[in-house]
């Protein structure tokens, strides 16, 4: 797998762990629970005691090896996704299609297609496609990218996705890191007793770990100089960190089944975002995050903030989408949206007791330009907000005349 120049592999010391390809599932025939190795064979017992087959079997689970300190192998029970990764084709840029049999891709699309429908939370607005999407492509051990404008979800889902695969799961953010080798690489440190040595990242120690979900959130904002260290470890065909630029120095293997989850900020044509680079976008599928209508706004809100009186949670709603699709036409008035985001925050003030002017003030304002005076984008976000207030003494006066625009205003 590794490639030509021979680089020597960092020799790292024994470790306690699971073994990556020794996973069983337990079928029961009869009442003898029978192991099942990933190319379909019935194995032995391997010395696991019939209660624990059966245990497993019944939870649904599957049974790995895993190698203790000492040397000894025992097995423990893991999810059966565990199992069924190694069945199914892995990533083909990984080493090709493995073997997989008819009764475990039935397995494989009753996971996307039913079981996973309910591992999604509730508070997630993601279309049941999206979803599935996102599910079949860590099923297929895939990199995924989410991308779409800010605000939108994007690192909730990927947080979303990766509880859903129980898998052990590392997080990076690398839109807030000022040193991306030290993040991703490591430190060489000076010791008066041991002189200088090198201390690995957590990044390193996150590759080494099989099967885990590596979380790379804000990619988009790196450095470029993280791109550059990522372009090897994210691609199929190579799959190491380089440890340093030299030619010939030491590498670290991705461990089998790691897969990486990015966010960026991309994917709509009218956010003006760093652009990524080509070649980092190329080693991922991508999943784009749509931005929600005002109907699933309002719902989401809702869900939210039950409380909070229906006619305000409408405002957001519009509010927000007027100005997203304002700033998608060519002649929009607004060059900003209000992100699905910033809209929980201001529904989040009222909530809190702040009136709907209020809350618009300090969680949507800030986003459009002052420039222009009264013609300015956030004069004209100031009108639209307006228009939506209830004001006390008006409401008094012309009740009726009030209740019915607003009633026209905020129809769906
Ligand atoms: N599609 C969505 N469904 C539910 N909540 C959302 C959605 N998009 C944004 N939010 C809300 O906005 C917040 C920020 O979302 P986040 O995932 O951090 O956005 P992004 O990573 O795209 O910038 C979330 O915590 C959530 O409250
Ligand atoms: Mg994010």
């Amino acid at each position: 797998m590794l490639n030509n120049k021979n680089p020597k592999v960092m020799n790292s010391d024994f470790k306690a762990g699971f073994i990556p390809t020794e996973v069983y599932k337990v079928e029961a025939f009869g009442n003898s629970f029978k192991l099942i190795d990933t190319k379909g064979n019935k194995v032995g017992t391997l010395g696991i005691g019939t209660g624990n087959r059966k245990s497993a079997f019944e939870e649904g689970m599957a049974l790995q090896a895993f190698l203790q300190k000492n040397g000894k192998k025992t097995y423990r029970k893991v999810g059966m996704d565990v199992y069924n990764n190694l069945v199914i084709p892995m990533n083909t840029d990984n080493g090709g299609v493995q073997f997989e049999d008819k009764g475990d891709h039935q397995a494989v699309k009753d996971f996307i297609h039913n079981s996973s429908v309910s591992l999604k939370p509730n508070e997630l607005v993601m279309t049941p496609l999206k979803w599935k999407y996102l599910i079949r492509s860590a099923v297929r051990a895939k990199n995924i990218m989410m991308t779409g404008p800010a605000g939108c979800g994007k690192t909730m889902a990927a947080k979303a996705l990766v509880k859903a695969l129980d898998r052990p799961d590392f997080y990076f953010n690398l839109g807030a890191t000022q040193d991306p080798r030290a993040t991703l690489i490591g430190n060489t440190q000076f010791d008066k007793n041991k002189g200088t040595y090198f201390s690995e990242s957590s990044f390193v120690k996150a590759i080494k770990t099989p099967n885990a979900v590596i979380l790379l959130d804000e990619l988009s904002r790196a450095h470029p100089d993280a791109w550059n260290i990522l372009m090897t470890v994210l691609d199929g065909g190579q799959r190491y960190l380089r440890l340093d630029e030299a030619e010939g120095s030491p590498i670290v293997k991705v461990a089998e089944g790691v897969t990486f989850i990015a966010t960026a900020n991309i994917g709509n044509e009218y956010t003006s975002t760093r652009v990524i680079d080509r070649a980092i976008l190329d080693r991922f599928v991508t999943i784009e995050m749509d931005v929600l209508n005002d109907e699933q706004e309002f719902g989401l809100l809702k869900f939210m903030f039950p409380e909070v009186d229906e006619y305000n949670l409408k405002a957001v709603a519009e509010i927000a989408h007027h100005t997203r699709t304002q700033s998608m036409s060519d002649a929009g008035k607004v060059t900003a949206m209000v992100s699905t985001r910033a809209s929980v925050e201001m529904a989040g003030l009222i909530y809190d007791g702040f009136d709907l002017f209020e809350a618009a003030e300090i969680s949507i304002f800030p986003f459009f330009s002052n420039d222009g005076g009264v013609d300015s984008e956030r004069t004209y976000v100031k009108q639209l907000v307006q228009k939506y207030v209830k004001d006390e003494s008006n409401e008094a006066l012309f009740n009726e005349v009030e209740t019915e625009t607003k009633e026209e205003e905020i129809t769906w």
